[in-house]
């Protein structure tokens, strides 16, 4: 089974592309980091009140899928290497990159873990549910003294405002140089991240799909 799923993606890897799997975990949770950043931030501005405590549902609700899907993605991802692409050979570059990679997985469970404890450390938590239907336990500490329990939520409130701002600074600068090396140096790399859709045939049986020329001053029919 791991040995035919394993064939299956180095298919899409020799391509230099990633598996609809890995392309469907990335975007899917693009999609709901970018949503929680902005979601928090806007739920952080509001006057204490119902408002706010409706809000923090939501963030709570749309932040703990993130976790689950984190577990399957880290699987997922140790079992299926990523493709080798243009982007793997720029040196400090590549170095930096992957570090942004590692370190948007200790958010994947560093955030969502944060926060299920700070709200399980409040003196009468609410109720979690998971994508707001499936039920999600507390964490054990209503039996601690409230002491240790402020403790916590401050700890834990702390670990989640510095990754919120690490995501805050990292995300653009990931985001950013995913579209530079796509549209300025001419690299593989974006569109490896992308769906696959096949180009429409011509009328011939050829392909409107042309090879990506990589830019280069010596190179004058690159750009
Ligand atoms: C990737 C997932 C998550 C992201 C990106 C995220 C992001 C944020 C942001 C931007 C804020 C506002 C910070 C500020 O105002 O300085 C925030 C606050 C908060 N988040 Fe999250 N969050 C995530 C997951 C979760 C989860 C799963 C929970 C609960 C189960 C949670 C509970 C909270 C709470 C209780 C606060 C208020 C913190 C305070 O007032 O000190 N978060 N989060
Ligand atoms: C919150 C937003 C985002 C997060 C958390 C995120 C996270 C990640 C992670 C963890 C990887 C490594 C692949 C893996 O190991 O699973 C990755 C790769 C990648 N991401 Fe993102 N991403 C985000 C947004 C974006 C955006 C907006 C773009 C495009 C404009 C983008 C383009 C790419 C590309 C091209 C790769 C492949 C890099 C390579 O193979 O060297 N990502 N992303």
């Amino acid at each position: 089974m791991i040995g035919a799923l394993r064939e299956w993606s180095q298919r899409h890897a020799d391509e230099g592309r990633y598996s609809p799997v890995g392309i469907a975990f990335h975007w899917i949770m693009a999609a709901l980091v970018l949503f929680q950043l902005g979601w928090g931030f806007y739920t952080g501005l509001l006057g204490v009140g119902g408002d706010k405590v409706a809000a923090y549902q939501v963030h709570s609700a749309v932040g703990l899928p993130i976790l689950v899907l984190a577990i399957g993605r880290l699987g997922w991802r140790m079992l299926i290497p990523g493709p080798h692409n243009d982007a793997d050979e720029q040196g400090i570059q590549t170095l930096i990159a992957h570090a942004i990679h590692y370190l948007f997985y200790l958010c994947f469970f560093g955030l969502p873990l944060s926060g299920w404890a700070m709200w399980s450390a409040y003196a009468e938590p609410g109720p979690l549910h998971l994508g707001g239907v499936l039920p999600w336990p507390q964490l054990p500490l209503d039996q601690l003294p409230l002491t240790l329990r402020w403790a916590i939520m401050d700890i834990a409130g702390d670990v989640h405002s510095v990754l919120v701002w690490l995501l805050a600074i990292t995300v653009p600068l990931h985001a950013g140089a995913a579209l530079k090396h796509h549209f300025w140096d001419r690299h593989d790399v974006l569109r490896g991240m992308l769906p696959d859709i096949p180009d429409e045939p011509l009328p011939r049986g050829g392909s409107r799909h042309r090879p990506r020329a990589p830019r280069s001053r010596s190179n004058p029919a690159a750009g």
